[in-house]
């Protein structure tokens, strides 16, 4: 499928399909899997950065004296980060496609050493997925997002490979957020990360985990903001994440201007097989519409027109709810 080629982040890809970072990448093995079945690239698990605290405090004994409980820490923080090294070592050993590494981080702390070691162990990118909810009432509008540049700043200083920061969709303004990401570097932004669902049991009246997949459509408010970021923001690349469940879902999201998609949840509910039926979609589309490539229509419908501007922006809400009275 030689029209399907594509570029996000500056790297090539065979197709628009990235595996996002999910449990299905955690292994070697199944990130092979995952490229025989056509993924054009694959997001491993993310290093949390809460894991690594959560296990040093968890295993390291409080009557340890404190250099003993400093090695304690130093230990268990190096043994994690070595386990995430072996990963992308070992998918590097047995897949062709890029191998993109994910940090999960809320702070700049002391990911800028481990970035330089993810880009040794091979990752040909590395993601980072600054995702948290500011409930404080004493916070300061802007916080949030300096603390993307922040940790950006800092990684960027000791890697070379290219940066993706993947955001949230709790951001006020995710276009003055992207414009600044690629002031400071990034090479991609993706375009949303997916929160923990919360829900409640009413019979139990207990909190209980919404769903962990996604549905078709939660792709609206990626399309959006994907549409409206690559019109604003040039020579940002922009991947779309949450909702993408068929070959229809990736061509929207091309044509709102990603280059890119990143799944998980139509992946863990079809399997892997899921890959080569959406490709196909895609590939038999762009033969009916005459397009050889899909850097053909990429942003075509962005709000680089004052047209599709109004439609992805505010005034269209006012029709829409006329029409459903
Ligand atoms: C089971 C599961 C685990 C996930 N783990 C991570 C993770 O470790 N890091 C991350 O950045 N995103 C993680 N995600 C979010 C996905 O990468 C993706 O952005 C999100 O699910 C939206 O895509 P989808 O609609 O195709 O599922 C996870 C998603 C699922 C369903």
């Amino acid at each position: 499928m030689e029209n399907l080629k594509t570029e996000f982040a500056g790297l090539k890809l065979r197709n628009p399909i990235i595996i996002g970072s999910c449990g299905r990448t955690a292994k070697a093995q199944n990130n092979k899997i995952l490229e025989d079945a056509g993924a054009g690239a694959i997001v491993l698990k993310s290093m949390f950065e809460e894991n690594i605290l959560m296990q040093v405090q968890g295993m390291s004994d409080d009557s340890f004296h404190t250099e003993a409980a400093d090695y304690m820490h130093g230990y268990l923080r190096s043994n994690m980060l070595q386990e995430y090294l072996e990963l992308i070592r070992a998918s590097k050993r047995m897949c062709t496609i890029p191998i993109i590494a994910s940090i999960n981080c809320y702070s700049a702390g002391e990911w800028a050493d481990f970035a330089s070691q993810i880009e040794q162990a091979g990752a040909d990118a590395l993601e980072l997925n600054v995702m948290s909810i500011r409930t404080s009432k004493d916070y300061r509008d802007g916080e949030f997002e300096q603390e993307h540049i922040d940790i950006l700043s800092s990684v960027r200083k000791s890697v070379r490979i290219p940066i993706i920061v993947k955001l949230g969709s709790n951001l006020s303004n995710p276009v003055s957020l992207a414009e600044r990401l690629h002031a400071y570097g990034a090479a991609g932004v993706v375009l949303f990360n997916r929160f923990y669902q919360t829900d409640i049991d009413i019979e139990k009246m207990e909190y209980a985990s919404g769903s962990v997949f996604s549905n078709e459509s939660d792709l609206c408010t990626p399309l959006r903001w994907a549409g409206i970021v690559s019109a604003s923001v040039r020579n940002l690349d922009v991947a779309v994440s949450g909702g993408v469940h068929d070959g229809a879902a990736v061509i929207k999201s091309i044509l709102a201007g990603a280059s890119a998609v990143e799944v998980c949840s139509a992946i863990y509910l079809n399997g892997e097989k899921w890959i080569g039926d959406a490709l196909e979609q895609v590939s038999q589309w762009q033969e009916r519409h005459g397009f050889g490539s899909v850097s053909e229509y990429c942003g075509r419908m962005n709000a680089g027109t004052a047209e599709n501007a109004s439609r992805l922006e505010r005034t269209q809400f006012l029709k829409y709810f006329e029409m459903h009275r």
